[in-house]
């Protein structure tokens, strides 16, 4: 074993004190220029070298709270693409889309919901009504894609399943990578297939796309739709009970205000938009409305939730064109208004929409929202919250009313299919 190195020359090593005064002198003059370097030292690792300018600042802030967007449609993507073949599909240089390693970095985006995602069909008795087994295939598909994607890169994505291990993935330098599907149309009528979604990982079920489905009523896109259920149908209440008892979130974005309003009131966790704009902003059917943002943040513990504000100019304004950097400020300090800081994140629908915002073009900018905002006042509390902080809360609250529900009533839901709805039952 060797001894330390001394920073300085011990006084032992230099000529021996001889009055009391030298010895006084020779301690200050050592342990000053210790106590120096040690303070010098102490500050060089640990000590905040905050920038001052808001970009700087934005990214030094975005170093320890990473964004978490709510909604990156990259599965997709490869599927009109490349045909699922993510052989074809380089992330490690520029990609097509929105999406791809080096832009992930610059933007420091520390994790997402993954969307594998399949279209939906607006006919009432089309084949989302009856049995639309295809839609599990596609959506298995998807799965696939993705969870191929994660590993290619694994060295720079990490799927994750929990609150827990996101937060680990993220101080591990990876992407925190979850699975969300978006519409229940995706479950081809079948709880069974929610709860193997479930156990494959998937944990956000949106209630609907744009078009209504055998468990709730859609909110359209730019006007309503018409009701088939006037909200959820009994079969959406069991799904909503059933995702309570797995710990999925309930995503609301694109369902209709009657779907959202008695999913809030059923559910015993906190909800989610995954991506979505505000209707007082623009009043298309697709958007928020004030009535449901100021439902959130309330304080009562079923009504915590988070509004993942979407970049797509089209839901964002009636001028599309005027959509920039600062407008998406606006629109997440309006949201924020009627729920509180706490209950806003970050949805950007990357690779999902045919235009974005002027410098919010793709994952690479996501900074330059941060400093907009610093500009603002946001405190770094505050913007922790907004990038990351705010979903993973919502989250774990989904995760503790599963775990104590499975506790209580370890059963499943009580039935978990609509035969009705399948022409080729079960026998
Ligand atoms: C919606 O309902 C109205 C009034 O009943 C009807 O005229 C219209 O055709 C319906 N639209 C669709 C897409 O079914
Ligand atoms: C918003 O649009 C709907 C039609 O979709 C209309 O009924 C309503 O009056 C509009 N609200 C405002 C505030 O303009």
């Amino acid at each position: 074993m060797s001894e330390q190195q001394p920073l300085l020359p011990s006084a032992a090593t230099t000529t021996p004190a001889t009055t009391s005064s030298l010895r006084k002198r020779r301690i200050i003059t050592v342990v000053a220029p210790l106590v120096l370097v040690a303070a010098t030292v102490f500050v060089v690792l640990f000590g905040e070298r905050r920038p001052k300018e808001p970009l700087a600042l934005a990214n030094y802030y975005l170093k320890t709270s990473p964004v978490i967007d709510g909604h990156i449609d990259l599965p997709i993507l490869a599927r009109s693409l490349v045909g699922n073949d993510i052989n074809k599909l380089d992330l490690r240089s520029r990609a097509p889309g929105h999406v791809d390693i080096p832009r992930i970095r610059e933007g420091q985006l520390g994790g997402f919901f993954w969307s594998v995602y399949t279209d939906c069909h607006a006919e009432q008795d089309g084949p989302d009504f009856l049995n639309p087994s295809y839609h599990v295939r596609d959506t298995l598909e998807q799965i696939d894609v993705a969870l191929n994607l994660i590993d290619k890169y694994d060295d720079t994505f990490r799927f994750v399943k929990t609150a827990d291990e996101a937060v680990a993935a993220i101080k591990a330098g990876r992407v925190a990578s979850f699975l969300g599907i978006e519409g229940a149309h995706q479950l081809g009528n079948s709880l069974a297939v929610l709860r193997q979604y479930y156990t494959l990982g998937v944990r956000y079920a949106t209630l609907t796309h744009s078009c209504n489905n055998a468990f709730a009523d859609s909110g359209g896109f730019i006007t309503p739709v018409n009701e088939t259920w006037g909200g959820l149908s009994t079969f959406g209440q069991d799904l909503i009970k059933e995702m309570n008892r797995l710990g999925m979130l309930i995503d609301l974005s694109h369902v209709s205000d009657k779907t959202a309003e008695q999913a809030i009131e059923l559910s015993r966790a906190p909800v989610m938009w995954s991506h979505s704009a505000a209707r007082g902003l623009n009043n298309i059917s697709r958007n928020v409305p004030d009535e449901l943002l100021s439902k959130i943040g309330q304080g009562r513990k079923q009504l915590d939730g988070v509004v993942m504000v979407n970049f797509y100019p089209a839901f964002a304004s009636k001028t599309p064109a005027e959509v920039d950097v600062a407008y998406i400020a606006d629109e997440i300090e309006y949201i924020a208004g009627k729920t509180g800081r706490a209950h806003v994140g970050i949805g950007s629908d990357y690779d999902g929409i045919e235009s974005v915002p002027k410098g919010l073009e793709d994952v690479s900018k996501y900074p330059h929202l941060f400093a907009e905002l610093i500009r603002r006042g946001w405190s770094k509390h505050d913007l922790a919250g907004l990038a990351g902080g705010n979903i993973i809360r919502v989250l774990r609250g989904a995760e503790e009313v599963a775990h104590k529900l499975r506790k209580r009533a370890p059963s499943m839901a009580k039935y978990s299919k609509r035969h009705d709805l399948d022409p080729r039952p079960l026998p």
